[in-house]
């Protein structure tokens, strides 16, 4: 490793433009890596044979360091998580089915087929194996590595029934090398095609859990990774948030920042279009990604893009709404009137009764629901975990749950939930919850699994065992959580579970 060192530095002295970069972060490599894997053809041993998303290379590079011993610098490591994403990454087509694994979405359940299920979907999603692409030889490894790593793989639920190792080898191997194989195809393509550049100024729309619908810009500088990000969050109260921090772009898409808004720190978690001009993905608290919401963004510029509006839809009584996008200056509403600003365009309107307005600016259109009243309610998301937590200096935080009230129109059918409901947009609701069957009740969880305040976050009880419960049982529990707007009511299911205590990146 010593030897390797210094040919380290010689490329660093040597590096000249972005060609030098690359074999500065090669000798990186070479150096951090090559004392236990070997220089083959085709680059170190284990490493050339997979490519993966930059958690996943996080991921493996914590996993030499706690397991195998790999001594390596923060920094270091943030250049080879940079190096390898962008050499060995994937394309945005190969990324976009799991992306909800990195976005930390809390509220997808996997529908996988099997056996992939029941085999590689238990002790992780599965989106963390569509998250890689491998050679046959190196799924191979990776399923020897399982067994070797975790001996007691083989004795858990779902292994116990079936000879787990046997079937690995001999049939998930096959196939995972038939749908998550060596072909870069994709990959390749993406590389080759010029990528537009992250820096820039986009306008966003998203939501702040807690504080409701928000919008704002984002203005991006620099050459590489690290870009600095600054910029402003306005809430639907007109309150406006400083927006600072910075972003990585991995694998020419990959947009992860750490963003401090009026003083909390975010994460966003965003893929850039193949055109470089939106972004879409999921920004949540730093400390707590349970508290996220979607955030869509346009790329200033001379094309018209409608992302939407703040409010989502318009109260009866309401004047005015921010129409969030870019190049709006010439945007059109069937009624009011509509004036550009930095966000988009300001909507003043008066609206009656319930219906919708269009709004138009050059190709992009967009119809912004006014009410007076709703046919129905629906909780989102319908079935979400929360987690007890805290109570000590080292176990997890509590993990709390984000619910939001949706309204509805019943559509030409006259019918509440059916396909043609036409969804009006965020509510104002009243928030309550209850014991979810008699078993709850006769535990009283409601009393002491937590509790909901009035802008849907729910916050769990404290972890540890509970003196006031039968058997000084945690304060585990299953509630029906109830929203209430505009005389329409809608439940969703909670079960506040245990604390989970090993959360890596993609889990
Ligand atoms: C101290 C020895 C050691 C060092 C240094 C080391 N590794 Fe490893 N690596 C291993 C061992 C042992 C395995 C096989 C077991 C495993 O997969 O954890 C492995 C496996 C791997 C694999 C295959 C894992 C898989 O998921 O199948 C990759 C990729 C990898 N290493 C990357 C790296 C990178 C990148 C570095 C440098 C930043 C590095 N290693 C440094 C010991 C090391
Ligand atoms: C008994 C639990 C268990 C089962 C079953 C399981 N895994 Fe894993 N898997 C793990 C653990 C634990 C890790 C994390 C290793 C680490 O990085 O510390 C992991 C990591 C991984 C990784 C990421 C490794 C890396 O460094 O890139 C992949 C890919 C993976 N598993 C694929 C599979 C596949 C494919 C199957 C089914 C054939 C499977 N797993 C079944 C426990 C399991």
């Amino acid at each position: 490793m010593y030897a390797r060192r210094s040919c380290l530095t010689a490329a660093i002295l040597l590096a000249t433009g972005a060609g030098g970069m690359a074999w500065a972060d090669q000798a990186l490599l070479n150096s951090s890596c090559g004392g236990c894997h070997t220089e083959t053809e085709a680059g170190l041993s284990r490493i050339e044979g997979q490519r993966k998303t930059p958690e996943g290379w996080m991921m493996t590079i914590w996993r030499m360091q706690n397991a195998h011993g790999l001594n390596i610098s923060a920094e270091d490591r943030r250049v080879l998580v940079q190096y390898l994403s962008d050499t060995q990454g994937l394309a945005p087509s190969e990324a976009a089915p799991w992306r909800y694994a990195l976005e930390k979405d809390p509220n997808t359940v996997e529908a996988l087929e099997e056996p992939f299920a029941s085999m590689c979907a238990r002790c992780h999603t599965g989106a963390r194996v569509g998250l890689q692409r491998r050679t046959g030889e190196e799924w191979d490894l990776h399923m020897d590595f399982h067994v070797g790593q975790f001996p007691t793989a083989e004795y858990q639920a779902l292994a116990r029934d079936r000879e787990w190792f046997k079937i690995a080898k001999e049939d998930m191997v096959p196939w995972l090398t038939e749908t998550y194989g060596p072909d870069a195809s994709a990959w390749e393509s993406w590389q080759g095609q010029p990528h537009a550049p992250a820096a820039g100024d986009w306008v966003f729309l998203t939501e702040l859990p807690g504080q409701g619908e928000a919008y704002g810009k984002l203005s991006v500088s620099g050459e590489a990774s690290p870009y600095t990000v600054s910029g402003e969050l306005v809430l639907a109260s007109g309150e406006s948030l400083p927006v600072s921090g910075s972003m990585n772009l991995y694998s020419g898409y990959e947009w992860r920042a750490n963003l401090e808004i009026g003083g909390t720190v975010y994460r966003q978690v965003l893929a850039m279009s193949e055109d470089g001009a939106g972004l879409e993905g999921r920004q949540f608290l730093r400390g707590q990604d349970s508290l996220g919401a979607p955030l869509i963004a346009a790329r200033a510029g001379d094309a018209a893009v409608i992302l939407g509006a703040v409010p989502s839809a318009l109260p009866a009584g309401s004047t005015s709404a921010q129409i969030v996008g870019v190049g709006l200056d010439g945007l059109s509403a069937s009624t009011g009137n509509a004036e550009a600003n930095p966000y988009g365009a300001a909507l003043s309107v008066e609206t009656e009764g319930n219906g919708m307005l269009a709004l138009a600016a050059g190709e992009a259109a967009f119809d912004l629901a006014y009410y007076e009243s709703i046919d129905s309610l629906q909780v989102e998301p319908a079935f979400p975990l929360a987690r007890v937590g805290g109570g000590s200096d080292v176990g997890p935080a509590k993990v709390p749950a984000y619910f939001s009230a949706i309204g509805f129109w019943n559509g030409p059918d006259g019918e509440p939930g059916t396909a043609d409901d036409i969804r009006v947009g965020k509510m104002d609701a009243a928030w309550a919850m209850t014991d979810a069957h008699e078993h709850a009740a006769h535990m009283e969880d409601a009393k002491y699994a937590g509790s909901i305040d009035a802008g849907g976050v729910f916050t769990p009880g404290v972890a540890g065992p509970n003196g006031e419960r039968p058997f000084s049982t945690n304060n585990a529990g299953e509630l029906t959580v109830t929203a209430e707007a505009l005389g329409q009511s809608a439940d969703a299911s909670l079960i506040v579970t245990v604390q989970r205590f090993i959360d890596p990146p993609i889990r």
